[in-house]
C-alpha cells in the first residue's frame, strides 16, 4: 500500500503524545481469529475505569538518514529490551501505513495502574493506549483524524492490529466488535460503541477483579486462540456466539440482569470449555477459581442479590453486580472470599469513561 504520510522536512520536530487507556472485560467472548487479527465471531466488553495503562510517546527527529523502527521502550520506569522488541515489531508492520515512523526516534515511557504481579492480561489497556498515541500523531502531522468517529475507528483498528481484545477498549461503556446484524456500523476491522444501549443498571455495574493466580499463564491467548482452529467444537461455538450477541444486546437494553448473567456464566464455562476441548487440552482454571464460582452461586441464590461471575483466558475471577449492591458484595467478599484470594488481593473495578488524552 502506497502511504502519503511522510513529514515534510521543514516540519520535523520534537514534541510526545500521551494517552491513559483502560482494560475491558468480555461478555460475549472473542476466542478464535482469521487472517490479520479478524475475529472468528462479534464479541461485546465492558470498558473498566481503573486498570488502565499510561503511555507517554516522545518523538524527535532521526539523527541520521536510516530505515527502520528506532524505539527506547521503558516499562514501570525501567527500559524493557523484552517488551521493547515486541512493540518494535509491532510498529515495523505498521510502516506501510505509517512510514513517517521511520522518520522518527521514538521512546515510549508505561505504567499499569494495577500491580504488575496481579497477573492481570493488560494487553487491552497497553495496545489501545499505544494506538490511541498513534493516532493523535498522525493528526499531528497531517490533520487527517480531527472528525472524533474516524480518530476512534483508526485508534481502534491500529490496537486490533496489537491485541484483538484491545480493539473495543476505545470507547467508554460498552462496545462490540465484528460484523453483527445486531449492531449497525458494526466491522471485523475495528469496534464500535454501543454504550447507548446500556440500560442505566449497567452504566454503573461493578467488576471486582478477584486476584486468584498471579502467575504467568501455561497458554497465552494467542496459542489459546490457534488451537481453535481445530477444535471440533469451533463453528458451533462462532454460530453460537453470533446468535448469543443479539439477545444479549436486548438484555443490556431491557435492563434484564437475569438474562444477563445467564449469558455471562456461559460465555465464562464455555470460553475455558473450548480450552479443555482443544488439542491439547489445557486446564486455566484453579481449585479456587471453582471454589470461588460455586460461591458466588449460592451468595446470589441465598440472598437474591444479582451478582455474577466471568472469567477471562486465566483463573482470576471477575464478579460483576450492580452499584446498589456494593456495601453487601463487599462484606461476601471480605467474609467469605479472601482466604481464596492470592494475598487476599481484588481490583475494584466498574464500567467507565474510556480513554483519555493526558
Ligand atoms: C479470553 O485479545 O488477548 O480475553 O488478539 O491474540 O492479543 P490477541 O488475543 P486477546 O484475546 C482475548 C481473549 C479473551 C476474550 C475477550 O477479551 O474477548
Amino acid at each position: 500500500m502506497i502511504s502519503e504520510l511522510i513529514i515534510p522536512q521543514e516540519k520535523l520536530e520534537t514534541g510526545f503524545v500521551h494517552w491513559q487507556s483502560p482494560s475491558n472485560i468480555a461478555i460475549i467472548k472473542y476466542w478464535g481469529k482469521h487472517g490479520q487479527q479478524l475475529p472468528q465471531n462479534p464479541s461485546l466488553s465492558f470498558t473498566l475505569q481503573n486498570a488502565l495503562t499510561e503511555t507517554k510517546l516522545s518523538y524527535a527527529p532521526k539523527e541520521g538518514p536510516s530505515t527502520g523502527i528506532e524505539l527506547d521502550f521503558w516499562f514501570e520506569e525501567q527500559r524493557n529490551e523484552a517488551f521493547g522488541a515486541k512493540v518494535a515489531a509491532y510498529l515495523t508492520e505498521l510502516i506501510p501505513t505509517y512510514p513517517f515512523l521511520e522518520q522518527l526516534s521514538l521512546k515510549i515511557e508505561t505504567v499499569n495502574s494495577f500491580p504488575h504481579s496481579a497477573g492481570i492480561a493488560s494487553s487491552a489497556s497497553s495496545m489501545s493506549a499505544l494506538a490511541l498515541c498513534l493516532c493523535s500523531l498522525e493528526d499531528h502531522f497531517f490533520g487527517t483524524l480531527g472528525d472524533d468517529t474516524a480518530f476512534d475507528r483508526k485508534a481502534s483498528h491500529l490496537a486490533r492490529l496489537g491485541s484483538g481484545s484491545a480493539s473495543r477498549s476505545i470507547y467508554a461503556g460498552a462496545s462490540v466488535w465484528g460484523k453483527t446484524d445486531f449492531v449497525e456500523n458494526s466491522s471485523d476491522l475495528y469496534a464500535v460503541s454501543v454504550a447507548e444501549r446500556l440500560h442505566p443498571i449497567f452504566t454503573t455495574l461493578h467488576d471486582d477483579i478477584l486476584i486468584v493466580s498471579a502467575k504467568e499463564k501455561a497458554v497465552s491467548s494467542r496459542a489459546g486462540h490457534a488451537l481453535m482452529n481445530e477444535n471440533p467444537y469451533a463453528p458451533t461455538r462462532y454460530a453460537q456466539a453470533n446468535q448469543r450477541l443479539g439477545t444479549l444486546l436486548k438484555a443490556l437494553e431491557a435492563g434484564d440482569l437475569e438474562k444477563f448473567g445467564e449469558i455471562t456464566e456461559n460465555e465464562a464455562l464455555t470460553l475455558h470449555g473450548l480450552m479443555m476441548t482443544s488439542h491439547p487440552s489445557y486446564l486455566l482454571m484453579e481449585p479456587q477459581t471453582i471454589s470461588i464460582i460455586r460461591a458466588i452461586r449460592q451468595y446470589r441464590a441465598e440472598t437474591k442479590i444479582p451478582v455474577f461471575f466471568t472469567l477471562d483466558a486465566g483463573p482470576n475471577v471477575h464478579m460483576l453486580y450492580p452499584e446498589e449492591h456494593i456495601a453487601d458484595v463487599r462484606g461476601f467478599v471480605h467474609n467469605e472470599l479472601a482466604g481464596l484470594l492470592d494475598e487476599g488481593i481484588y481490583i475494584p473495578d466498574f464500567v467507565g469513561e474510556g480513554p483519555e488524552e493526558v
